[in-house]
């Protein structure tokens, strides 16, 4: 129990609880604390950062406390702690949601990312999908990926009421780089429900789109990448992509950007600049900087697979596809013939380049 006006530090230390401290001023950072529950004052996070403050973070030698809290030492929550399953359901054949015990539960926030290991020391991260301090449990939901030992055991071992071990929250995805992961990379980022919710479900996406695909096609530099592809293709494509990536329904069912780009020889330069136009999009359509924020956040999960100086070969089934020569398939939706320019409907057989991505209808050889 502490005094009246005395700092929570002095108050641990006078009961014997042994908490790590120098400047006992607010400088140091020594004796950093998370407050797992109880109202933190304003001066007890006076100089912590932004990541630091939405983890319940505080200073207990600056804290004279107004409530009773339950404190933890900072370093916990980096370390692996033991959480129990308290629920588990399939949201599809390739989504399983996990309700977890609460651990720093006032630490968790809506958005932030965890970090979850299986008993093979496969380490995934989740964002976490609800409010913990209002549902008094943490929701996750994992993806299941071909050879990737994590969400098989989620989907095949994985219980209600087992425990596995949990660390975070992190409020950014780079946080969690301290956590070494030996999981290949998802197809997908986490999805983004917040993300989805500020675009409307959709409506917006579909303006802002709107706006920077007629941008795109006008623009000397980025229009060229579009020859072949009717406006209203690229928007489809990518708005159903977006509603894929954001909420995890099954609503994309394109090519992954690394072949969708295979052809494509796109410079840092370009991509900035497109990024550059995409963002004044948003800005006119009124999407706050946070949101934009997440949004960038897919694309660069994806940068690495679009931005080169050489072309790369399309796969198949983790098979490269031949860089020259062409390919057959059916239009999942509509565009223009190279050959003779008429417009080519959905459904229909067409002849493509696999390296220049030059569409050709039945009646035109293409070569
Ligand atoms: S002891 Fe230095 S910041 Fe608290």
């Amino acid at each position: 129990m502490a005094r009246e006006d005395e700092k929570v530090l002095d108050a641990c230390l006078r009961a014997g609880i042994a908490i790590p401290f120098s400047c006992r001023d607010g400088v140091c950072h020594n004796c950093l604390c998370v407050a797992v529950s109880g109202e933190i004052p304003e001066a007890a996070q006076r100089g912590l950062s932004e990541v630091q403050i939405a983890q319940s973070m505080f200073l207990p030698c600056r804290c004279v406390a107004t409530q009773d809290m339950e404190i933890l030492p900072a370093q916990a929550v980096k370390l692996f702690t033991e959480t129990i399953v308290q629920g588990k359901a399939l949201l599809s054949q390739e989504m399983c949601k996990l309700l977890l015990e609460p651990t720093l539960i006032s630490a968790c926030v809506q958005g932030e990312f965890i970090n979850l290991r299986a008993p093979d020391q496969s380490v995934q991260s989740l964002r976490i999908m609800n409010q913990p301090a209002e549902d008094y449990f943490l929701e996750v939901h994992v993806q299941h990926s071909a050879h990737d030992s994590f969400s098989d055991w989620v989907f095949d071992v994985l219980q209600v009421d087992q425990s596995l071990f949990m660390q975070g929250p992190f409020l950014l995805q780079q946080s969690v780089v301290a956590a070494p992961s030996i999981t290949p990379r998802a197809k997908y980022p986490p999805t983004d429900l917040l993300l989805w919710a500020a675009l409307q479900g959709g409506k917006l996406l579909a303006v802002i789109l709107q706006d920077f695909y007629s941008r795109v096609y006008q623009d000397p530099l980025l229009s060229p990448y579009f020859h072949g592809t009717t406006m209203q293709r690229s928007i489809e494509k990518v708005y159903s992509f977006m509603q894929r990536v954001c909420t995890g329904e099954d609503t994309f069912f394109g090519e992954q950007p690394k072949n969708s780009h295979h052809w494509m020889v796109i410079s840092d330069d370009i991509y900035r600049h497109r990024s550059a136009l995409m963002l004044s999009c948003q800005q006119r359509a009124g999407l706050s900087p946070e949101m934009s924020k997440r949004w960038f956040a897919i694309e660069d999960y994806y940068k690495h697979d679009i931005v080169k100086s050489v072309a790369i070969p399309r796969q198949l089934d983790g098979v490269d596809l031949p860089l020259e020569g062409y390919g057959d398939m059916v239009l999942d939706a509509g565009s223009i013939c190279d050959g003779c320019g008429r417009v080519i409907e959905v459904g229909e057989h067409v002849r493509y380049h696999v390296r220049l991505g030059t569409l050709y209808c039945t009646a035109c050889k293409g070569d």
